[in-house]
């Protein structure tokens, strides 16, 4: 039987661990989401992402899931005349191909293997052929554990191909990776609160530019659940298009004061640490997946080369310590497992999981 007053401590990469004070943000009384009371707190919720993730275009609050962002880039900013690039370094971002392909686009996929990041080169070699209206990004490859180099992408596309949408799943990335929306260009990006804002999953942050935004309003079919025309204008009014995850969103709110009182310097500085903690482990203890050049700091797929028992090994240490990482992701499973660094999880929590996992292997 599961003891549901004393659930298992998380270290797979999403839900992270959360901390008590945010779980006693969602328990708050709930607010109706047309009254003053709620426009305020959106309101400041929003001021404050922007400053988090360097903006001063669109920030959409979706009561859902990220892969949800995932369709409304394509349905709303991608006609069904142009070519979408998708490229694909590992399970997320070889998904988000299939969900524009579900969504009746015109997809080209530029793959690599699992492991590799894709770089401003190979994209630049794509985008040469002037195909392409767009093109969609994994920030942070959560299968393979890879940070892909998209700030040289971005510069790159500035330069030579300043009409491409530029679209970027930073799922796994916001906001323990640097993200400086305005100056990178990128027209849609997005995470979901599991990851490194430490929060319940049930929740999406949306960022949109002018020019996607824009984009959208002669793009037919957008539906309306994800429809980037009704967030903007429920948004002038502080407020969502449908009844929004009010809880999540106090609790965001709670996490967004964290992050701006600790600056986003320091965030980041304190996901590198824990990154490279993990990453020295790993490597005397088994491998890295992917080059190490391009290893995350949010979390770290470690390579089985000792061939142990992943499953067992989780299963041992959820008996003993009640707490769980990750079995590698898809086809990884076993070949890999998977330990998250990221949002409220910390150096210490870290050290105690790798000498448990240490007196198991
Ligand atoms: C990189 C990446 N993209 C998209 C998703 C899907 O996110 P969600 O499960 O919040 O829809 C995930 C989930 O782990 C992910 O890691």
């Amino acid at each position: 039987m599961v003891d549901w007053k004393n659930p298992p401590r998380l270290f797979i990469p999403g839900p992270v661990k959360v901390n008590e004070d945010v779980l006693q943000q969602l328990a708050r009384p709930t607010l109706g989401h047309r009254g003053k009371e709620y426009a305020q707190l959106h309101g400041d919720t929003i001021s404050m992402l922007k400053k988090i993730l360097f903006t001063d275009q669109n920030i959409f609050l979706s009561t859902s899931s990220a892969s949800g962002i995932w369709e409304a880039a394509i349905r709303n900013c991608v006609g069904f005349d142009e070519v979408v690039l998708c490229t694909c370094c590992g399970a997320f971002s070889d998904k988000w191909a299939g969900v524009a392909k579900s969504c009746g686009r015109n997809v080209e996929e530029l793959k690599v293997d699992w492991g590799k990041a894709t770089t401003a080169d190979m994209i630049d070699e794509k985008l040469a052929t002037g195909k392409y209206a767009a093109v969609t990004l994994v920030y942070n490859e959560t299968s393979t554990g890879l940070t892909n180099p998209v700030y040289q992408i971005s510069e790159m596309m500035k330069d030579k191909y300043p009409d491409v949408l530029v679209f970027v799943d930073s799922v796994s990335g916001l906001v323990g990776l640097p993200m400086h929306f305005d100056d990178l260009g990128w027209d849609v990006t997005f995470a979901s609160v599991q990851k490194a804002f430490a929060i319940p999953p049930g929740l999406a942050v949306a960022v949109v530019s002018n020019r996607a935004l824009g984009k959208s309003k002669n793009v037919p079919g957008r539906g309306y659940y994800f429809d980037f025309q009704q967030f903007a204008k429920q948004a002038e009014k502080s407020q969502t298009p449908t009844t929004p995850a009010v809880p999540h969103i106090m609790a965001l709110n709670y996490q967004c004061e964290k992050l701006i009182a600790e600056g986003m310097e320091n965030v980041w500085k304190r996901h590198k640490e824990m990154g490279e903690l993990v990453r020295a482990w790993a490597k005397e203890k088994f491998a890295l997946f992917c080059e190490e050049k391009y290893a995350s700091n949010t979390l770290t797929t470690v390579k089985n080369t000792r061939g142990i028992n992943v499953a067992e090994t989780i299963k041992a240490i959820q008996d003993k310590h009640n707490t769980i990482f990750g079995n590698g992701y898809g086809k990884l499973k076993e070949e890999t497992f998977r330990i998250a660094h990221m949002g409220d999880i910390t150096l210490d929590d870290l050290k105690e999981l790798l000498a448990w996992i240490d007196e198991e292997i």
